[in-house]
Parts: C-alpha cells; structure tokens; sequence
C-alpha cells in the first residue's frame, strides 16, 4: 500500500532513500535546511554523483510523488512515517554526535499527526532512539531504528537490492507498519530491538574496516617475505567462510562513515566498560597505511619528497562517488605536501571551479587539474589515489612523455604493470615485488 513518506535530510542516504521509496510507489516529501539544495533538488538538479540516482529524481518530480521543501516541519504534516537521514558526525571525544539529530527530532515534534512512525537511519549509538523519543517528547508517536547499509557509488542499487532490512523496535506490530514499506523489495528482515538494531550498523562496518585493514597489514607482510598479495587473496576467497569482497589492499579506508562509526563503536564498548583493543588496533593500522603510501612514493622518487612534482590521480574516497569527507586520497596528498611535494590532482568528479563549500576547504592547497594528463607534466611522480576505471585506460606512451620522470607508484593496484614495465616506467603497487 502506497504511503505518506517525510525524508528529512537530502544528503547521500536520505535524498537515495526518498527517491527509491518514491520509485516504489510512495508520496514522499523530502527537507532539508540548505535553501540552495532544495531549490536545486525541485528543478531535478542533483548536488551529488550517484549512479541512477538522477533518473530516479527526474521519476519522481515527473510522477510528482516526490518533492522537496525547505525545513522538516513542512515535510511531515500529512506523513504516516518520517525518516531522520541527517549526519552523526563525530564529537571531539570520538562518540557520535547527535546534535543533528536531536535538532531534527525536535524541528519536526509539534507537527507529527498522531500514530506517525519516526524512523531513525542516521547512524547512531544505542539509546538513541530513547534520545529521538525524548526530543520528541509525544507519546502518541512511535520511534523505530532503520540502519542503512547503502555504499555511496552504488547507493540506488543498493536501496533497491539490499542484503537485508534491520528494524529494531519493541512494539513489533510498528516494526510490521515499516517493514511493509519495503515489502516490495523481497529483502529478509532483521526484526529486532532498537538496541541490537543499532548496534547491527556499527559492528557491520567496524567489520569491513577489519577486514581491510587485515589485508593491508597483510600486504605489508606480503611485501616483506615476497609474496603476492593479490594471489594471497584469490587462494584465500575461495574459502566460503573468507570470501573476496573487501580484500583489496589500498591506502586505507576512508570516506564519510568508516573512520568516524569505528572511532564511535571503540567509544560504545570504552563507555560499557569494555576495551575494544582489537578495534584500536584497526585504526592504528590504517593510520600507518597511510604513512606507508607516502614512504613508497618517498622511496620511488629516491629518497627525498622536498622539491617534487607529484601528480595525483584521485580525490573522492573510492571511485563512482564525488564525496571527498576523510578521503584517503587527500590524507596522502596532505601527507606528501608535508614533505615538500607539490602535488597536482585529478578526479573526475572534482573540478577546480566548481568545488565550492565544505568540498573547496577539504581541497584548500591543492591544485586540481583538467585532465589526468595535464597533471602530469613535468611531474617526478603519478600516484593513483583512487580506483577510477578510466586510469586504466590513459595513453601512457603519452604519460611517460608528459613526465619528468616516468614512474608510478599504484596504492590501489589498478594498472596493468607489466605493459608499464614494457613502457619504461618504474612502477610500484601495493602488496607486490611486481
Ligand atoms: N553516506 C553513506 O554512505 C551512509 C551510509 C549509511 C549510513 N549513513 C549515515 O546516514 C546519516 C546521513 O549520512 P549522509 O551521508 O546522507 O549525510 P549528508 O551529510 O550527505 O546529508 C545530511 C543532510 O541532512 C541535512 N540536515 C541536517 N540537519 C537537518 C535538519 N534539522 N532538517 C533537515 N535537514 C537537515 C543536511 O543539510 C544534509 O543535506 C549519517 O548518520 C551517516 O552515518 C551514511
């Protein structure tokens, strides 16, 4: 049965959930706070690089069963169900911040009709739906934790195919109003408390940080006793009990979620009184794989970064995303510039002058290039910083003649290194002698 949906926030998470549950048949009205979004938003300009995620928008404006409005108590007079997709950034003392939270909470409470579900998806510690409750303050109102799975790059397919649906809520005949909602997407469900619902999201990703943060470390050993990492993997993922998603050595994850829901999780078991020191130690070893792409890139250029010309290629944390927050790409370009580099930067999705906002002040320094050759000129060194495919297929006859130097150091092991071999460059991946 169709719904009455509110969506407030329009970011990665809440703008993807508005539109499929509009695409599935549901009116939804979606808020944010930025004027300028939803300006956007309503003429079907999107603010974000999301694959089918336009298409999806245009649908919905054309179907008119979605539209934007400034501020979440216009979105959520007539709603049935509101969703909280706003950010949890993380607080100084690594605890998730719920101010935002809190705020939306309290924006929309005097405008809920009775018997409305409020449904958190913002990624938050346990209790907080007690905290939603509470800033809501009605008990004609019921609050149910949602936790999104999405990845940014994949974020409608991913709505659209899920591996699973967590609803945590004590009255199970609300946690079967919500999940009726995405009974269209076949999905097993995940019924449960909010307690364990929203534990569910941050064990899920301190996990995948686990894991590549396990095969980084294990690339390092790798390297050290001549073995091949990418071989290592592929004898290892055909064990069902290990698989070969999230094996992929790189820089160190990153991105909007990873760094700040592990710091959050490792904060959760501190305050129950538990010393999450396996969890410490993930983060420590991303800390140090970041350092060790600078050192590869310090050895490629023999020795010393004071005085060179990096070209990089990549910002956004992963490829297919246009999201620059606590990218791995710029902590090493940060890193390099440290050291005396003068780094040029490519990515496809950033463009010099058009990067305004938070997106401009996470870029403050560095210069960002047309094209992935441009910045190649003159350069001592490319570095690829993030997986985008079209790298693979640059005209590096053209590169090497472009560069000072023809050398490349690859922290995602994306090129094909024997033909960069044959070409003349020095070439060093990640993991690998080769
Ligand atoms: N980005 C991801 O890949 C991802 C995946 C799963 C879960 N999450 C979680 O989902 C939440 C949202 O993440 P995101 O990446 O979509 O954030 P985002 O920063 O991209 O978007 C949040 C939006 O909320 C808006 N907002 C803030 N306060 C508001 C208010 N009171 N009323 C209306 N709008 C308001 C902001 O203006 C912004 O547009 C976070 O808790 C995050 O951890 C994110």
């Amino acid at each position: 049965m169709p719904a009455t949906i509110a969506v407030v926030g329009t970011g990665y998470v809440g703008l993807t959930t508005g539109a499929y549950l509009a695409h599935l048949g549901h009116r939804v009205i979606c808020a944010d706070v930025v004027a300028d979004k939803v300006e956007r938003l309503s003429r079907g300009e999107l603010p974000i690089v999301e694959s089918g995620l336009d298409e999806l928008v245009t649908e919905g404006l054309a179907t008119q069963r979605l539209s934007f409005v400034l501020g979440a108590a216009g979105a959520v007079a007539d709603a049935e169900f509101v969703f909280l997709c706003v950010p949890t950034p993380q607080g100084e003392d690594g605890s998730a911040d719920l101010s935002y939270v809190r705020q939306a909470a309290r924006d929309i409470a005097g405008h809920l009709t009775p018997e409305c579900i409020v449904i958190n998806k913002s990624t938050v510690p346990v209790g907080s739906t007690r905290v939603v409750e509470e800033a809501i303050g009605r008990d004609d109102v019921f609050v149910v934790s949602n936790p999104e799975f999405l990845r940014e790059g994949s974020a409608v397919h991913d709505c659209l195919h899920p591996d699973r649906i967590v609803i945590g809520s004590d009255d199970q005949a609300v946690a079967m109003r919500v999940a009726g909602l995405f009974e269209a997407l076949r999905a097993p469900l995940v019924i449960t408390d909010p307690a364990s619902a929203e534990t569910i999201k941050y064990a899920s990703n301190a996990f995948l940080a686990t894991k590549v943060s396990f095969v980084n470390a294990l690339a390092n050993v790798c390297e050290a006793v001549g073995a091949d990492v990418n071989e290592v993997v592929l004898g290892m993922g055909h064990d069902r009990r290990i698989g070969f998603e999230f094996l992929k050595p790189g820089p160190g994850w990153g991105g909007s979620c990873f760094p700040k829901d592990t710091r959050a999780m490792v904060r959760i078991a501190e305050d129950a009184g538990y010393d999450f020191g396996l969890l410490r130690g993930v983060i420590a070893v991303n800390d140090e794989q970041y350092e060790r792409m600078v050192e590869k890139v310090e050895h490629m250029v023999g020795g010393s970064l004071d005085g060179c010309t990096v070209a990089a290629w990549g910002l956004t944390f992963k490829a297919r995303t246009d999201d620059l927050r606590d990218s791995p790409a710029i902590e090493v370009i940060r890193r390099l510039q440290g050291r005396g580099a003068v780094v040029r930067a490519y990515d496809p999705t950033v463009k010099a002058t058009a990067a305004g906002g938070a997106a401009a002040a996470r870029l403050a320094g560095i210069e960002v290039g047309a094209d992935p050759y441009a910045v190649c000129e003159g350069a001592d060194v490319a570095v690829v910083l993030t997986e985008w495919d079209e790298l693979r297929w640059l005209d590096f006859a053209k590169v090497a003649e472009l560069m000072a130097e023809p050398r490349i150091v690859d922290t995602r092991n994306l090129l094909d290194a024997p033909l960069l071999r044959r070409l003349g460059f020095a070439y060093r991946g990640v993991g690998r002698m080769g």
